[in-house]
């Protein structure tokens, strides 16, 4: 609507073109994270993502990108399953669940399952939100004196500090909304706007998610047996003078993966849940897909082996992730029906026109700062879709998106 080039501020240049892709992001462009992401530090520690300088994220890189490699992605996916299993029953307990006048629970159900699964992963211990069926968290107090009680606990690791049970997923999209709009903010206008009554509430919630990561590390450092898991392998890390993570710097890392990890895979499931709902066309396609390719299995989670080369479903993904991506500004696609959930658009491009749109299609960022986690959120979402569309027809209740019947 404003062309390519706008500029928003004297030093500030939007592009909303491809060719800008690798020159912006590519790892040679030599460009830094603006001061848009000191918004996003929570810590005084920061984690991978709101990093500028490059020394320190390419530290930080380097171990973590061990965790999130093809190969550990691949041998995560046992702990996935079983966690998958439960998910499944709980999908057939929405069927009456998500009847209940007050409930959303389409994507109420998404979040919980989302956020199981990086518990499990990250801290091998799931949040319990599925089963319980409710939005809940612990989280730390005050995350200064919860951070205190690692220097001071004994070697049987017994940290005691204060917590309160927290309606998590939402503090997180709270934390979110103001920190995305701080960030567009000169620093110096910032304290001013956090002084505004309509502001503060929101801010609590940016220490109540960090200290939700306190206790989550604390959790999993009482827990010495608990299977390997990420934070297992930050634990072990060790910097080039062998020194290991402070217990803020963990931290810190914990509450990057709670919220980069679990709040996308949750909201870009749910975004495509609705465009197949709303499109039977499209999710009969997808079915006969899966039901072919499914045929000869009669698990309960759709093994991520048999399913992860399907051309459908890697064109709802896409497409979904198109359309509704966490990351917005990341699908560059021009022509009469863009703003369509039109799948086959992936299936029936080919040569040039195929190859203009992959390199316009970038959910994931690309270069030095793109997303470490896009190899796990690639096979979640298509064996979370694979599966509950195997299994269920879902139809849409209404045009809410959020009030959808399973
Ligand atoms: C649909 C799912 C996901 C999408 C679309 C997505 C997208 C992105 C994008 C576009 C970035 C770059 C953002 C920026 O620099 O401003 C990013 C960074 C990141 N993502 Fe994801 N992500 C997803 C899932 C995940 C998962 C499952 C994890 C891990 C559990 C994860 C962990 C991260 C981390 C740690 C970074 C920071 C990387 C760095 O700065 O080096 N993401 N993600």
């Amino acid at each position: 609507m404003y062309g390519i080039f706008v500029c928003l501020s004297p030093n500030h240049i939007s592009i909303v073109h491809p060719v800008a892709l690798p020159a912006v992001y590519g790892h040679s462009s030599g460009a830094l994270k603006a001061p848009f992401y000191d918004a996003f530090a929570s810590f005084k520690t920061r984690n991978m993502f709101n990093t500028i300088s490059r020394t320190g994220h390419t530290r930080k890189r380097r171990i973590e990108s061990q965790i999130f490699s093809q190969q550990s992605v691949r041998e995560l996916e046992g702990t996935t399953r079983v966690h998958h299993i439960d998910l499944v029953s709980q999908w057939d307990k929405l069927y009456s669940y998500v009847k209940r006048a007050e409930s959303d629970g389409v994507r109420e159900g998404f979040n919980y399952w989302s956020f199981d699964i990086i518990g499990d992963l990250a801290f091998g211990d799931p949040f319990g939100m599925i089963l319980a069926a409710k939005d809940t968290a612990r989280s730390a107090k005050s995350v200064n004196a919860s951070l205190a009680t690692f220097s001071t606990s004994s070697n049987t690791k017994k940290f005691a500090f204060e917590m309160e049970e927290l309606p998590v997923t939402e503090i997180i999209g709270q934390r979110g909304e103001l920190i995305t709009m701080l960030g567009w903010l000169p620093k110096y206008v910032r304290p001013i706007i956090l002084m505004m009554p309509g502001f503060r509430s929101n801010l609590q919630a940016i220490p109540k998610v960090a200290g939700s990561a306190v206790t989550a590390v604390a959790k999993r450092m009482n827990d010495l047996d608990a299977h390997a898991d990420m934070l297992n392998r930050l634990l072990d890390a060790r910097d080039e003078n062998g020194e290991p993570m402070s217990p803020e710097e963990l931290s810190s890392e914990a509450s990057l993966i709670i919220v980069a990890g679990a709040i996308t895979v949750a909201n870009t499931s749910c975004a495509i849940t609705y465009y197949l709902a709303r499109d039977q066309r499209v999710q009969a396609k997808l079915q006969a897909e899966l039901d072919d390719a499914l045929k000869a299995d009669d698990s309960i989670v759709a093994p991520h082996d048999a399913i992860k080369h399907l051309p459908y479903l890697d064109a709802v993904v896409n497409e979904g992730l198109r359309l509704d991506s966490p990351a917005p500004g990341s699908a560059y696609l021009r022509g009469e029906n863009a703003s369509e959930f039109y799948p086959e658009r992936w299936v029936e491009a080919s040569g040039d026109q195929k190859k203009a749109m992959l390199d316009a299609f970038v959910p994931f960022s690309i270069g030095p700062r793109a997303c470490i986690g896009c190899n796990l959120a690639s096979m979640q979402l298509h064996t979370v879709l694979a599966t509950l569309f195997h299994r269920f027809n879902v139809v849409l209740e209404s045009d809410d998106p959020v009030r959808s019947q399973v």
